[in-house]
């Protein structure tokens, strides 16, 4: 039976795809901030462990309780929209904190078992925003482009060890927590600048378009089945309707 780790696991993409993967006979390690055992069905394939991925130690202690994996998904990620001038230092740093550096941190702490047994498959979820840039969201989809470079960069220095890297670029996904949470966030540090506050109507009431076409959760799901499973998949493989058009 193969095992997959999977980061962010309390809702959204990472949620699902610990379901999907659950149904389909994997051994899953659903990993939470705060794990709650009532989100995902009964199962004596399940295992829930808490995991931040902004703590070293949080990180060591719950790969060392995992085990063996077979694949780690890097799911866990925090949005942020504003303009660069609406943007304070240390929400900059607490998005690629968790973005970007806490995936490195997640692939560190696995590298070594991987190595070991010249095998492993890592799973990087990024965003469509970097296949297509939008203005407000400078800082996030830097974050997330920084983590599909170091993707391929990685892959080449992973390849001699039997070590696959593959990333998952979902589209916009209003229906998960992750829009609301990242306008909390901009709520808390005090909303957009007034210098861009037209400008940022426009551009929420154009990300509002009925009927546009968007990602699901289980698009993202399949997508990081198809990584997982399909040893044809590309290294990028894009997730929802909007995605799969970008892409095209
Ligand atoms: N929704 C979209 O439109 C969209 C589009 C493209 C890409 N994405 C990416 O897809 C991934 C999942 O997003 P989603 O839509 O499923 O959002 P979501 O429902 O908000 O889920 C995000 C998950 O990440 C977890 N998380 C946040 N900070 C963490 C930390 N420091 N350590 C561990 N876990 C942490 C959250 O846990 P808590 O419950 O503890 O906060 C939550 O489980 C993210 O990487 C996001 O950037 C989202």
């Amino acid at each position: 039976m193969k095992t997959v780790l999977i980061t962010g696991c309390s809702s959204g993409f990472g949620l699902d795809t610990a379901r999907y993967f659950l149904d389909r006979g994997w051994k899953v390690i659903a990993t939470m901030r705060s794990p709650r055992s009532d989100l995902l069905p009964q199962s004596e394939n399940l295992v829930v462990l808490p995991l931040d991925v902004t703590d070293d130690e949080s990180v060591r202690q719950t790969v060392a309780a995992a085990g063996p994996i077979h694949v780690l998904v890097n799911n866990a990620g925090i949005g942020w929209m504003n303009a660069l001038e609406g943007t304070p230092r240390d929400v900059a740093r607490s998005v690629f904190e968790t973005n970007t550096l806490g995936t490195m941190r997640m692939i560190s702490a696995v590298l070594p078992q991987f190595r070991e047994r010249k095998a492993g498959l890592i799973i990087n979820v990024t965003s469509s925003v970097t296949m297509k840039p939008l203005p407000l969201l400078s800082v996030y989809t830097a974050s997330k482009a920084a983590v599909n470079a170091f993707t391929e960069s990685l892959a080449i220095e992973l390849a001699p060890f039997g070590i696959a890297v593959k990333i998952v670029l979902p589209g916009a996904a209003p229906d998960t927590s992750f829009g609301s949470t990242a306008f909390s966030r901009l709520q808390e540090s005090g909303g957009f600048p007034a210098a861009y506050a037209e400008f940022a109507d426009e551009v929420i009431a154009a990300m509002r378009t009925p009927g546009a076409p968007k990602t699901l959760s289980a698009d993202v799901a399949e997508a990081v089945w198809r990584a997982a499973n399909d040893p044809s998949a590309p290294m990028r493989i894009p997730a929802g309707a909007d995605a799969v058009a970008l892409e095209a």
